[in-house]
């Protein structure tokens, strides 16, 4: 992409609304508006990264088995009746009528019509196990959006739900889930930790929120430190064997939310100088609650003794575009962002120095053919802005390398390249910068 033909609405001011860094990124780097409170739209430096975040969600619940789908976004009140949470969902639900004066609603979340599409053919244990999931916008009417995409009203969401027979594959279900969050998390850069979450009603030990450790978070939560820095458990997996030593590896230390901490607890099973009080912020949720809607709405399925039984069921939540605040929390400096490769706008920014210097843009399209041929994906600024706006800008933007091409450089054959996590620089021929970064 040229950036002269690009849309990079970037601000020089820092704007007073953002109260935390990864919003007034957000809104300085152009990638976002707000058009409502808690609405916004995507601009198209933050709608690649998006995608990008969206991608890797995708990539790992594939691999963990679970079959993507697509359900709408409005939803039928009725529908909501069958489970009695019409009634009970609060404020929060976005209730309209159509032109017929049939009540519907912007889902806040899918658990009633998933159970819908699952009861209308699901017949027996061997139409099971089934993990089905979608990625599409959710409206939540929250008392306080704020802090730009961290609490909107409509975000997008990864949810997934899992459908089994018995109690045992239920946690199955569940521990692929836990496992492939773990996965997914680690390919965005993020070190999230599982803590233990509030059931609710239910009980059970089966819910966890998957939390990135950030000041600006806006739930308290206490853990074992050894649990920040563990490895992810990997990719290659049986996903069909038995998962539950990786997830006991990780949920056999303390970690908790706030609703589910014992101070008492905490002590007994960590050491002191283990003892981690934080905030954090939570990307994703996963939660087992067995037949709360496959009973209230009749989903059942035959098991293999011939009884007919309520279908055993859980839900799987990823902040998809509240990613893109938590990973600008985790990595940015006073100059801007810094994207993790994984999901940046662009691979490499290629500066132009001296656009309309036949030599300098002989280098920058050479640069950029190599780049683009190698999949990199660079953003070429063509632009005739100053030297230090360019620099200012490309930080601003965070991709993870930066080319810079000028004259006095073409002239001896080098280039300069800057990583920008590091802020280290290689002067070397174009050649060789290719080979750096990987191309
Ligand atoms: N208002 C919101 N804005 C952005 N992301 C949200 C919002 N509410 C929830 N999410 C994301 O969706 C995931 C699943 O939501 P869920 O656990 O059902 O919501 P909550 O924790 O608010 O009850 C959460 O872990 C979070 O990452
Ligand atoms: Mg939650």
């Amino acid at each position: 992409m040229r950036l002269s033909r690009f849309f990079l609405p970037v601000l020089k001011e820092n704007p007073s609304e953002a109260q935390i860094v990864s919003h007034r990124l957000m809104l300085r780097a152009g990638m976002i508006r707000q058009e409502a409170a808690g609405i916004y739209a995507w601009l198209p430096l933050g709608f690649r990264v998006l995608k990008k975040i969206e991608q890797i969600v995708r990539e790992e619940m594939d691999r963990a088995g679970a079959v993507e789908l697509l359900m709408p976004t409005l939803q039928l009140a009725d529908l909501w009746r069958e489970s009695g949470r019409y009634d009970d969902y609060g404020q929060e639900m976005l209730r309209i009528k159509d032109r017929h004066e049939r009540e519907m609603l912007y889902g806040p979340t899918n658990e009633e019509m998933i159970t819908e599409i699952v009861r209308a053919s699901v017949r027996s244990y061997k139409d099971l196990p089934k993990i089905l999931y979608h990625i599409q916008w959710k409206f939540r009417d929250e008392q306080r959006p704020r802090f730009g995409v961290m609490r909107g009203r409509e975000f997008l969401m990864k949810d997934a739900y899992g459908f089994d027979i018995d109690e045992a594959g239920a946690r199955h279900s569940y521990n692929k889930m836990f496992v492939a969050y773990l996965n997914l998390f680690d390919r965005m850069g993020l070190k999230a930790v599982p803590m233990r979450a509030d059931t609710g009603p239910i009980g059970g030990d089966l819910s966890h929120e998957f939390i990135i450790l950030a000041e600006t978070g806006e739930s308290a939560v206490f853990c074992h430190k050894d649990l920040v820095d563990m490895p992810p458990p990997g990719i290659d997996l049986d996903w069909d064997g038995d998962l539950q030593p990786l997830v006991d590896q990780r949920t056999r230390l303390y970690a908790a939310t706030e609703e589910m901490h014992d101070p008492a607890r905490f002590e007994a099973e960590a050491p002191e100088d283990k003892r981690l009080s934080a905030r954090g912020i939570e990307v994703g949720h996963i939660f087992y609650f067995g037949e709360k809607y496959s009973k209230a709405m009749k989903a059942n399925a035959t098991g293999a003794d011939g009884v007919d039984r309520p279908i055993q069921m859980g839900s799987y939540g990823v902040g998809v575009s509240r990613l893109l605040g938590a990973i600008i929390e985790a990595s940015h400096d006073d100059n801007g962002i810094i994207w993790p490769d994984s999901v940046a706008p662009f691979g490499v920014g290629i500066i132009n120095m001296r656009p309309g210097d036949a030599a300098v843009d002989a280098v920058c399209a050479d640069a950029y053919a190599a780049l683009t041929q190698a999949g990199r994906e660079p953003l070429l600024d063509d632009t005739a802005e100053r030297a230090g706006a360019k620099f200012a800008t490309m930080d601003l933007i965070g991709l993870p390398w930066q080319l810079v091409v000028g004259p006095k450089g073409v002239a001896d054959g080098v280039v300069e390249l800057k990583r920008r996590a590091t802020g280290e620089r290689h002067v070397v021929p174009l050649t060789r910068a290719l080979e750096i970064i990987g191309g």
